[in-house]
């Protein structure tokens, strides 16, 4: 089983990462968005990313222009019906991904494999939605892409082996480190890294520390490349509590239960990096930590005393 043509479904912040890495390992890319407009801001990202790589030196002139070369920005599914393998990286909505599939089988070639790049839902059910449950597995990047050498393989009910082989083999091919997990809520990661993230907002919330102190715990405290706070912003705030919606359903342990504090700031629009504003505030260089989410958040003090 040869992966030649890879296919990406959704060109947001995961999709175009993920073309990026396919195309600079070699592979021709095609991928797909349901609006011009989605996929200029996808190719436009991932434009980005390589200026910023050729101007730190990682990256040579020629080898970015190779590799937008071997990217097609598409809005038809059917221009997806030649792919040896189409990772999906649509929103993360059961319905939305289950109508993703049908529309892409309509015209996929029957021998082709399809992964998803869920990090919550199960496989098996997404599976089970397609004429293919057998050549069905999840690849499951992390954020950002480009630089993060980690992709979870995941195997469904009904994943073969051979499947499951091939995809470990594209993901070494991209090189990244591939780890094999079965299909459970949140996999390997997020089963450990969604209560860590959630705990951080709890510790907040409570007064335990402020923001940038709770952060500088865990990058100085525990060697982490950033604290969970700003991760939370990095994430996604709003994907964060999706994903933990979607956990504590399964488990009902509390421990995957969304803080209120998470709550009120996915309702207000307060989302992270996304949105300019999370646990800290982006307009300005370096970011500065939102004094007004509560109390805790100045260690203890009142915001504006
Ligand atoms: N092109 C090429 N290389 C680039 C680049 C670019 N545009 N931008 C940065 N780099 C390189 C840098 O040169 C540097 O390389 P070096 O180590 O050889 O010097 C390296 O990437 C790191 O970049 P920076 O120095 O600019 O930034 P940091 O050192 O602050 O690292 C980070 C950034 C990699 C994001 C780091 O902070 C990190 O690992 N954070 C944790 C991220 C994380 O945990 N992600 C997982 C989230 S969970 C998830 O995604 C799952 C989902 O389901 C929720």
């Amino acid at each position: 089983m040869e992966i030649r043509k890879v296919g990406v479904m959704g060109c947001g912040l995961m999709g175009s990462g993920i073309t990026q890495v396919a195309a600079q390992a070699g592979f021709p890319v095609t991928v797909l968005e349901v609006s011009k407009e989605a996929l200029q801001a996808g190719l436009k990202r991932i434009d980005q990313f390589l200026t910023g790589g050729v101007a730190k030196g990682k990256l040579r002139p020629e080898d970015k222009e190779a590799t937008q070369s071997r990217i097609s920005g598409v809005t038809a599914y059917g221009a997806l019906r030649d792919c040896d393998l189409v990772i999906e990286a649509v929103v993360e909505d059961l319905a939305t991904k289950k109508q993703a599939f049908r529309s892409l089988e309509e015209s996929l070639k029957p021998e082709a494999v399809i992964a998803s790049n869920t990090s919550s839902l199960s496989i098996s059910e997404m599976a089970a939605v397609t004429s293919r449950p057998q050549r069905f597995v999840g690849l499951h990047f992390f954020n950002p892409v480009p630089l993060m050498k980690l992709v979870e393989v995941i195997r469904g009910l009904q994943t073969t082996p051979e499947v499951e082989a091939a995809a470990v083999a594209f993901t070494r091919a991209l090189g990244k480190t591939p780890i094999r997990t079965s299909d459970r809520p949140g996999f390997i990661v997020n089963r450990l890294l969604v209560p860590y993230l959630l705990d951080s907002i709890r510790a907040l919330e409570e007064g335990v520390g402020s923001i940038v102190d709770i952060d500088q715990g865990m990058k100085l405290g525990c060697g982490h490349p950033m604290g969970p706070l700003t991760l939370n912003d990095l994430v996604g705030i709003d994907t964060t509590y999706h994903i933990a919606n979607i956990m504590f359903e399964e488990f009902r342990e509390r421990r995957f239960a969304p803080p209120p504090l998470m709550k009120r700031m996915v309702l207000t629009g307060l989302h992270g990096r996304k949105t300019g504003r999370g646990f800290y505030d982006y307009s300005s260089e370096p970011a500065r930590p939102n004094d007004f989410l509560c109390p805790g958040a100045r260690g203890g003090k009142e915001p504006g005393a």
